[in-house]
């Protein structure tokens, strides 16, 4: 009996997910979801929303949501979260987030969601919520001691899938040991007082992360990230003064050669080439040369998503109504939720 809780039983769970939802994408709920920390870059783009798109058009049920609630789990302050919810709503719209097919929304906003978070909290250990990895490697890279919340979000994490009775969630390997939590949640509430929760599958795909300007992880704190949001020449300036090495020579060697190599990484996600070949097109012409070539991939991919972008932003009184739609939606499908729980467990007066 393979370990329940193992990366291969996992990945076999992830492979039947995909064969089943393309076959039957009606029957299937996707959620996922950010922070609400700053702008979109091409690492979330690459890593996880094309994919979102992906399945939109697929025909599942999506749900996508702004964890604001997540921004605080390690930082102090809620400056700038007004602005940056609204300006992530505006990037899930240019990419192709399609409000019509999907729902979204900013947990803060759904009580009844936040509401799950009680009786799910009686259902994890002290033991279960210390040993996930995930927090602990977030919590020495924020620097603060561990709070209450960054202990129990991976709950909160449970609340925002369960609540609209996910069965997907894509996601990066980072967020896995979550969504082995999630689905632990949902079995022993099933088991204890009913059945009301589907187990949810993490849907893995094989798409590298994208690293940095830097060859670094890509992160709005290094300064190494390229923003959907940017304009064509703030991208322009991003690449040319971003750190390569004074071999003339470009080749792929992602080990001894950071920058260079991910400006090829870069290059090639943006133009479908290889970055073997983009080296070797490149060749004695040296990091001017490549960095031409990055900007120019950058900016052809990038340009309708910008343009569709800056027409949306002169209509903000519509993002914030696709947000207050989405918001509604998710309550209507909370409320449900959060009653069919409280009759399983007995709590109607
Ligand atoms: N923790 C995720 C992140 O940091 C965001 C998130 C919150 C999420 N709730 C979720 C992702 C539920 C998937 C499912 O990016």
């Amino acid at each position: 009996m393979p370990n329940e809780g193992s990366f291969q039983e996992a990945q076999r769970r992830s492979d039947e997910a995909w064969r089943d939802l393309r076959e039957h994408p009606e029957r299937h709920v996707m959620l996922s979801g950010d922070r609400p920390t700053g702008r979109l870059h091409l690492g979330h783009y690459f890593g996880t929303e094309a994919q979102r798109v992906e399945l939109q058009d697929m025909g599942a049920t999506c749900y996508i949501l702004v964890a604001d609630y997540q921004v605080i789990t390690d930082r102090d302050t809620t400056e700038h979260i007004r602005e940056n919810t609204c300006n992530m709503v505006l990037d899930y719209l240019a990419i192709g987030i399609d409000p019509a097919k999907t729902t979204i929304f900013a947990h803060s906003q759904v009580p009844a969601l936040n509401q799950l978070m009680l009786p799910f909290l009686s259902l994890v250990t002290e033991a279960e919520l210390l040993r996930n990895p995930t927090v602990k490697s977030e919590q020495e890279a924020s620097g603060h001691a561990l709070t209450g919340l960054l202990l129990t979000y991976p709950v909160h994490q449970a609340c925002d899938i369960l609540f609209c009775k996910g069965t997907l969630v894509p996601v990066g390997m980072d967020q896995l040991p979550h969504i082995e939590q999630t689905r632990q949640i949902a079995h022993r509430f099933n088991r204890r007082f009913g059945e009301v929760f589907p187990e949810p599958v993490a849907l893995l795909s094989d798409v590298k992360l994208l690293p940095g300007l830097d060859g670094r992880k890509m992160s709005k704190s290094y300064g190494n990230a390229i923003d959907i949001s940017m304009t064509a020449e703030e991208t322009a300036k991003l690449i040319r003064k971003s750190r390569t090495d004074s071999e003339r020579k470009i080749t792929f060697d992602p080990e001894n050669r950071p920058g260079v190599s991910a400006l090829l990484t870069t290059a090639a996600i943006c133009s479908g080439r290889s970055p073997e070949e983009i080296a070797d097109e490149i060749g004695d012409a040296g990091a001017g040369a490549l960095k031409a070539y990055v900007t120019e991939a950058v900016n052809a991919f990038f340009a309708p998503i910008r343009e569709r972008r800056a027409e949306l932003e002169r209509d903000m009184d519509y993002v914030r109504d696709v947000l207050h739609e989405g918001n509604a939606k998710a309550n209507r499908v909370a409320d449900e939720t959060l009653g069919q729980v409280l009759e399983a467990m007995g709590m109607v007066y």
